[in-house]
């Protein structure tokens, strides 16, 4: 459905640009061969996904295709939006890039300095191109190249890197794209926050980011001019995307429903925003009805569409309202001295219908422990603090890589929960492939004790987001 949505320009750019590639690096022809335009139609229009369908709006109208986000604007052929499609609600599924590999595997995200599992494979013939680039097809992540900072309180001691590259200098964390679309709420950039600079407005971050993924991402030799970057952030800072039918329950905008983009961009949004911990500069005091986009529903009754509509108001009423123990979370439990929390999904995904943490404080789930969440074949590092000796093996440090705090081993921040059934896997690292997979995450983690049927309106309600 989306896989010939690349890029508008490969084709002027490759012939106009010398591409300045690794000698097993695709040739200019093929990147041509396998890029194809988007139109401003395509940014806008209903693309349908696994449970009904999603949409974006522009707040300013700018759907120009011809925006340098949709330009190869460095040496590697890639643009922002071969990692952020429009059909994935601005990032990428692992489906949908296996199809973009067709038979050749030389469309722009397939890169060796971050598409693949490591730099250094050979990818001289399609075989070996497939291997290469297992883990971009098989969880739609991308490598992160982060070394460990100089006032790290912590040494990495030991690598285990199935590709055998990873170090010290620089470890391979595999990450899933976060969009680029709904940026209205962010309170911190990046999964680790390292384009978050204190002091700095998001905008003014966005602006860096936009910068450091044409260096990086497109291994552009100079900067972007500042035109360009003001334009990129213009108009990925007026995307809203959020899913408009249920295939069940139909519009997400009937019967007093507010889903859809339209009415998330009418949001309100200040960093803190009902934080739990008081943060909110606004004073106001938190309350855990994040989500009121489905209240309209919860006395709907009689038809099949209505119970799939109350099902998705209960799921919305679950998030909100059902209390568990928050325990063992770094981040959380650590930071205030609060060995058990009781919370709700809320107590973190607390912006109002976004659904992210309005705070930029990082928090550790798990996830990142290489025993129980067995990620593929992805490296795995062992850490040991410098003072006390203690040790932590994980598939990804998060923060810590970023401020070199030990407390921060592992964390990573609560993302935006909008246009989620068109973007699976979930979380930083894809470990869940689906939206019930997520629920039975938290169910396991936090002992929720939900029976089936709460599962089942919970991830109704995600997938209606
Ligand atoms: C090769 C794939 C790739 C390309 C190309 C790419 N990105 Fe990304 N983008 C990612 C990944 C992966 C992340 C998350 C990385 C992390 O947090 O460590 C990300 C994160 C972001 C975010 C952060 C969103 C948030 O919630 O914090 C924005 C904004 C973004 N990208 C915009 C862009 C722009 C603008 C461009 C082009 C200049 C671009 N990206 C090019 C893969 C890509
Ligand atoms: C203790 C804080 C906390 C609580 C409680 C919490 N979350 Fe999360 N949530 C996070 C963080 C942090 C992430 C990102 C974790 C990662 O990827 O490492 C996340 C990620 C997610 C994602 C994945 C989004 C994406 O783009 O991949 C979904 C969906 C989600 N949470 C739903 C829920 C639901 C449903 C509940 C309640 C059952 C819940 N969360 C409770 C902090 C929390």
């Amino acid at each position: 459905m989306s896989m010939t949505r690349q890029h508008l320009s490969a084709l002027t750019v490759a012939l106009a640009t010398p591409l300045a590639l690794a000698a097993c690096e695709p040739s200019a022809a093929d990147i041509a061969d396998t890029d194809q335009a988007i139109t401003s139609a395509q940014i806008t229009q209903v693309y349908s996904n696994g449970s009904g369908s999603h949409q974006t709006i522009s707040t300013t109208g700018n759907v120009d295709p011809n925006n340098p986000f949709f330009l190869s604007l460095g040496t590697n052929g890639r643009a922002c939006v071969d990692c952020h499609q429009p059909a994935q609600s601005w990032g990428i599924s692992p489906a949908e890039v296996t199809a973009r590999f067709g038979t050749t595997g030389t469309a722009p995200i397939f890169r060796l300095n971050d598409g693949a599992n490591a730099p250094n494979l050979p990818v001289a013939t399609v075989a070996q191109r497939r291997s290469a680039y297992s883990l971009l097809m098989n969880r739609g992540t991308i490598r992160v190249g982060i070394g460990i900072p100089a006032n790290a309180e912590f040494d990495l001691t030991f690598v285990e890197d199935p590709y055998h590259f990873a170090s010290a200098a620089e470890l391979s964390l595999f990450r899933r794209p976060l969009p680029s679309t709904n940026l209205k709420f962010l309170a911190t950039v990046m999964w680790d926050g390292r384009e978050s600079v204190p002091g700095n407005t998001v905008a003014q971050n966005l602006n860096n980011q936009a910068n450091d993924a044409t260096l990086g991402h497109a291994q552009a030799a100079t900067p972007l001019t500042a035109a360009q970057r003001q334009a990129i952030v213009d108009f990925e800072s007026a995307l809203f995307t959020a899913q408009i039918t249920d295939t069940r329950a139909g519009s997400l905008t009937a019967a007093g429903a507010t889903g859809g983009p339209t009415a998330l961009s009418a949001q309100p949004f200040h960093i803190g925003i009902n934080d739990v911990l008081g943060a909110d500069p606004a004073g106001t005091p938190f309350s855990t009805h994040v989500f009121s986009v489905y209240d309209a529903w919860a006395t709907q009754t009689g038809s099949t569409q209505a119970a799939a509509r109350a099902s998705i108001a209960r799921g919305q009423n679950i998030f909100n309202t059902r209390q568990f123990n928050i325990s063992g979370v770094r981040g959380v439990n650590d930071a205030i001295g609060v060995p058990n929390l009781a919370g709700t999904c809320t107590t973190c995904h607390d912006t109002p219908n976004a659904g992210n943490h309005s705070v930029g404080l990082p928090l550790d789930l798990g996830l990142t422990d290489p025993d129980k969440f067995n990620i593929d074949t992805t490296p795995r590092y062992t850490l040991v603090n410098k003072t006390t000796g203690a040790t932590i093996r994980t598939s990804d440090p998060g923060r810590a890589l970023i401020d070199g705090k030990w407390a921060h081993v592992a964390t990573f921040k609560g993302p935006i929960l909008r246009g989620l059934a068109s973007r699976g896997p979930y979380f930083h690292n894809g470990f869940a492939a689906t939206l019930t997979d997520v629920v039975r995450f938290y169910d396991t983690r936090f002992h929720l004790g939900l029976v089936q049927q709460d599962i089942t309106d919970l991830a109704n309600f995600l997938a209606a987001l």
